[in-house]
């Protein structure tokens, strides 16, 4: 195995915009930044459309989009959180601006235009290009970082453990790093300070919006060196990516509701109508609504024939060229629509710095829980969320005193944990996500939740070469969020049980668990079938 120097690098795992800011902020300090694949690709922030929201209009506050934030979040959003997050949003576009964003403005005035998504009480999303909002940051932020020579970019590596040492520190990754051109190698960096900025796991389930790569590394990463996870079963589904058989789905973005479009069955009928904001309610009540009708038989649209009509393509080029792609007319046709996994609320519990619980370790985006969305992410809060903490990570990770940083200790072995795979074959990943969309999808029940945990449960567990492999921690993540989801006994947010389907007073609040809790709960015999568990920590 090679070793690589110097140990005194801050080592950045993700390509996204989190990964992406954390390493611009953090440029006064050697970075290395790593990529599993090539820069720009298998980022999910390349297919954000919807934008950046950020109260800048003249009757808006920041305190009304934390008080919005903290409504959609089901009562788990943390409000100093939402406060701080809110209060950052400004300078947020700000450094977008600096770095090259192209916002979009209104005509008029030049100010940056301000769309409307669901469940905001005011225009507050700027966009750049229309619904390529994420594109755009993305390759701005790519372009700023290739410029920066002390930030040293690998791409086609991918990190499979984290180094720990006998303090329960980082001391520095290991990775296989691979190219059409060469044989993987394996490659160990030491380093006191690693930021996982790897985004979600929505590419473990059999509908999502997105890359199909999110299959939640970091997290994996994270769970087997020990770190505490939070709220790790609230997985928001966005109810509208466009019904076409192209996986990863695409997505029509909430935007168009914002501007009117509305949503119907195939009988024509606006099933939303008597619902508190109509297709502008929360995403979880939207999702669900039209979940509901799919069960009973029905096919869901997009219609926005009435509300934008014509003006779509140039209103919403990437949304209009997706549903051409797919062979839909929308200015003619309305767009057939369905829930897909869209965004991981829980992750790797972080404090106001976004350190872990493990000395060593932040995470930063999709992949970490800050408690800024709770049970329910406000639409537009995540590309916020990623660029407000990742300055606050590179404050913290600057501010660390060099002199009484630890030295990093050699020799440095792989972490040996009791966490390996038990079987000889891994599941295929189709497996897995046809497993996740069944049994951990929109609407949950203990024994399917039981079920997903079965068969999750074989892979894991024992020593042999797949752990670290995709399908491992693809196994992996699968077994916690089903693990996480059995033992919430309520209906929150996007986390809704068909065997508790209301909020219980007693369980609103965060739910930690670490992989080898998760690994110790037993179930009963009669979960098959039956109601309700026991669920016990042997
Ligand atoms: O609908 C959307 O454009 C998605 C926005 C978001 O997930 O924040």
């Amino acid at each position: 195995m090679e070793t690589s120097d110097p140990p005194d690098r801050v080592v950045v795992i993700g390509g996204g915009i989190a990964g992406l800011a954390t390493a611009l902020h953090l440029a006064s300090l050697p970075v290395t930044l790593l990529v599993a694949s090539p820069l720009g690709q298998q980022a999910s922030t390349a297919l954000a459309q919807g934008g950046i929201a950020a109260a800048l209009g003249p009757r808006d506050h920041p305190d009304l989009h934390a008080s919005d934030t903290l409504q959609a979040g089901g009562g788990l959003s943390d409000p100093s959180v939402a406060d701080r997050v809110t209060a950052a949003a400004a300078s947020c576009i700000k450094w977008l601006i600096t770095q090259g964003v192209p916002f979009d403005r209104s005509f008029s005035r030049g100010d940056l235009a301000l769309g409307l998504e669901a469940a905001h009480s005011r225009r507050r999303i700027v966009h750049a290009g229309g619904d390529s909002t994420g594109s755009n940051i993305l390759d701005t932020l790519i372009c700023n970082v290739r410029a920066i020579p002390v930030i040293e970019i690998h791409e086609n590596i991918r990190v499979t453990d984290l180094a720990i040492d006998h303090h329960g520190a980082v001391t520095g990754v290991f990775c296989t790093s691979s190219g059409s051109d060469r044989s993987p190698q394996q490659i160990f960096m030491p380093t006191r300070a690693v930021v996982l900025a790897t985004g979600g796991i929505g590419g473990l389930y059999a509908h999502t919006t997105n890359p199909l790569g999110a299959t939640g590394s970091g997290l994996a990463l994270a769970a087997r060196a020990g770190a505490i996870l939070r709220d790790i079963e609230f997985v928001q589904f966005h109810p509208t990516a466009i019904a076409t058989a192209r996986d990863p789905m695409p997505l029509a973005t909430e935007a168009l509701r914002g501007e009117g479009a509305v949503l119907i069955n195939g009988k024509g009928e606006r099933f939303l109508d008597g619902t508190p904001g109509a297709e502008l309610a929360p995403r979880d009540i939207v999702a669900r609504a039209i979940f509901a009708q799919i069960e009973a038989g029905e096919t869901v649209y997009l219609d926005t024939r009435a509300s934008l009509g014509d003006r779509l393509p140039s209103r919403f080029p990437n949304v209009a060229a997706l549903c051409r792609s797919a062979g839909i007319d929308p200015v003619r046709d309305p767009i057939p629509v369905r829930p897909a996994a869209h965004y991981h609320m829980g992750g790797i519990k972080v404090n106001e710095c976004g350190r872990s619980s493990i000395d060593g370790l932040w995470a930063c985006g999709e992949v970490a829980s800050t408690g800024l969305h709770g049970a329910n992410r406000l639409a537009s809060n995540s590309l916020l969320e990623a660029l407000a903490f990742a300055r606050w990570i590179a404050d913290d990770i600057r501010s660390m005193d060099a002199k009484a940083a630890r030295p990093v200790s050699l020799p440095f072995t792989r972490p040996d944990t009791n966490v390996r795979s038990g079987a000889n074959v891994m599941p295929p990943l189709d497996a897995i996500r046809a497993s996740m969309d069944r049994h951990v999808g929109v609407l949950r029940s203990a024994a399917g939740l039981a079920n997903a945990m079965r068969y999750f449960r074989p892979f894991i567990g024992s020593r042999t070469a797949y752990a670290g492999s995709p399908a491992h921690d693809a196994a992996l993540i699968g077994l916690l969020i089903a693990t996480a989801a059995l033992m919430r006994q309520e209906s929150r947010g996007s986390h809704q049980r068909r065997d508790y389907p209301t909020a219980a007073a007693d369980i609103g609040q965060h739910a930690e668990i670490t992989l080898d809790q998760a690994l110790h709960v037993t179930l009963d015999a009669d979960e098959q079938n039956g109601p309700p568990l026991t669920r016990k920590f042997a």
